[in-house]
């Protein structure tokens, strides 16, 4: 029943504690030192091997260490295999901080005093209420919503955006394709914290920006895989839209010469919008394996089809 591990070296240490303290009666293995395959039966990771199914046969459960598994080709995994994504309170945490400060920063045109600071330009620009400011989140799980309870007591105008619809106090849900267009009229600022699926990919596309409104700007916080980045260059060269912060691309790390590196208008993080907490994730996956030796159901189950 060994649980194994493919994490970086420096978070190696610190799971395995966790496990040799609290935990001892689980068998755990750090890649690559992975031991006799046929014993793993529990596999932890962000980025799994290519050849995660047919190496480990006797394998049960994939626990992502992310809050995406989008990386563990949901489309082939064999039956007998559930994929577990992490709700660790650390990811929320992370991405709540980070939707905090980009909403806020765009609220407050930080991008054009910045500019206007390498300029040497001492100007104010009348300020809008908070009220009158759309805020929209597209993918409201665990994380669309931890945003959205932060954002609230700023008083934002908020919206959300999900494949069915949801009821949220305080926000006005739109739920399903048909309901998109809307959706997009009502956001100044719009952020993406969708999970990456087939239905998903490409979303943030030249349709989706020309439906956004004149000035609108776009915060990018869900996958790589979301946007389309041609067309967000497109969107903002053309001044449609005024601005973008990006925390994930299509290819991590980028090419030194991927245009969004030195772009005036898009700010660029190196995918740091959250970061699994070994200490608060630790809870969360060893209840899921408890659960599972149960046979009780385990939290963040990923159901099939959907992929998340
Ligand atoms: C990070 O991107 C995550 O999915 O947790």
């Amino acid at each position: 029943m060994t649980l194994l591990f493919k994490v970086p070296d420096e978070r190696a240490s610190v799971w395995k504690a966790l496990f040799a303290e609290h935990a001892p009666d689980i068998p755990v293995r750090f890649w690559p030192d992975i031991g006799d395959p046929a014993q793993v039966r529990y596999f932890a990771a962000w980025q799994p091997p290519a050849d995660l199914y047919e190496r480990f046969t006797e394998l049960e459960v994939v626990f992502a260490t992310s809050a995406g598994v989008d990386q563990f080709d949901l489309a082939h995994v064999p039956d007998l295999v559930s994929v577990v994504r992490m709700l660790d309170p650390g990811i929320a945490q992370g991405i709540i901080e980070y939707a905090g400060f980009a909403v806020l920063g765009l609220h407050r045109q930080l991008p054009t005093y910045l500019q206007q600071q390498r300029e040497g330009v001492w100007k104010a620009h009348p300020l809008l209420a908070a009220s009158k400011r759309r805020v929209g989140v597209m993918g409201l799980g665990n994380l669309g919503q931890a945003t959205l309870n932060t954002l609230r007591p700023f008083g934002f105008a908020l919206s959300g955006w999900s494949r069915t619809l949801k009821t949220l106090p305080g926000v006005q849900c739109y739920g399903g394709l048909e309901q998109l267009p809307d959706f997009l009229g009502s956001c100044d600022i719009l952020l993406c914290l969708l999970p990456l699926t087939h239905d998903t990919a490409g979303i943030l596309n030249a349709q989706t920006f020309a439906a956004l409104p004149a000035g609108a700007s776009l915060i990018n916080l869900g996958r790589g895989g979301h946007l389309v980045e041609a067309d967000l260059l497109a969107a903002l060269d053309s001044g449609h839209l005024a601005h973008a912060i990006v925390d994930v691309l299509q290819e991590e790390p980028p090419r030194s010469d991927h245009p969004f590196l030195d772009h005036p208008k898009i700010w660029l993080t190196p995918h740091i919008g959250a970061m699994t907490d070994p200490h608060s994730a630790f809870e969360v996956l060893l209840e899921n394996i408890r659960r599972h030796q149960r046979g009780e159901d385990m939290v963040g189950l990923v159901e099939p089809g959907t992929g998340y």
